[in-house]
């Protein structure tokens, strides 16, 4: 990524570290779609099954403590909660979404369908959105309810990409045929971004790959 020659090629190793290392703070929480704030910067959001490290990893990224409540208790998330990133709103360069989590058996059904309504109308009217990152845990891979995420983001159209959490967790051996068993799963999604970032929000280790990652996807699409 680090260019041979200088100016050759963008530092984005170095781009992301800054502009995770700048402004970020709590903007907006929707707990309904017309809830949501009017659409603005781009938006990065981050999905995954309940538990899977999703208000964490955003603290990681940012490096802050309690940014995004994380907790022992899966479901704590309710609602979209918004992160302005980079400037004070309505300068903001990016928003970064933590997302109800998904899979939680213990949820009432009726709070299962608010979920689907919510989720739905984001993701389908939201010109804004760039990219969803979808958690999924490192100890145990993709499951079932992770496929069903990823068909409602095919049947959304929206680019996503999968990123292994608590890499901490898993031992050396078996990290490279998990990220191979990700992506084997999903080559039936050609609406997935084929690339898998390996995460640990405890040790940091594959956050700067993460940020990385987020601003050269940015620079792709020219924002
Ligand atoms: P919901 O909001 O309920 O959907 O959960 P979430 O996906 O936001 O998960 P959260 O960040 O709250 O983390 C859930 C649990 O996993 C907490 O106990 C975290 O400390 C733990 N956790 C998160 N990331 C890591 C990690 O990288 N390594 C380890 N070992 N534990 C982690
Ligand atoms: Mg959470």
């Amino acid at each position: 990524m680090m260019s041979a020659e200088p100016g050759a090629t963008r530092d984005f190793v170095e781009e992301g570290r800054k502009l995770f290392a700048g402004y970020c703070d709590f903007m907006w929480a929707a707990s309904k779609i017309d809830g949501l704030p009017p659409m603005g910067p781009p938006e990065i959001a981050f999905a995954g099954r309940s538990n899977v490290g999703k208000s964490s990893l955003l603290n990681a990224l940012t490096n802050r403590k309690s940014l995004a409540r994380t907790s022992h208790t899966p479901g704590r998330t309710q609602e979209l909660n918004f992160f302005a990133l980079g400037a004070e709103p309505p300068n903001e360069r990016l928003r970064m979404i933590d997302m109800p989590g998904y899979g939680y058996a213990a949820v009432a059904k009726s709070k299962v369908e608010a979920w689907n309504k919510l989720m739905r109308s984001y993701l389908r009217g939201r010109s804004s959105l760039k990219r969803v990152y979808v958690l999924v845990d490192g100890r145990h891979g993709v499951k079932d309810v992770d496929r069903e995420m990823f068909k409602l983001l095919d049947s959304c159209a929206v680019s996503y990409q999968i990123i292994l959490t608590k890499l901490d967790e898993v031992k050396k051996s078996e990290r490279e045929p998990r990220i191979a068993q990700v992506l084997a799963d999903l080559a039936k999604h050609p609406a997935a971004y084929p690339h898998v970032i390996f995460t640990s929000s405890q040790t940091g280790e594959g956050i700067p790959e993460l940020r990385a990652s987020i601003v050269e996807m940015l620079a792709q699409m020219g924002l």
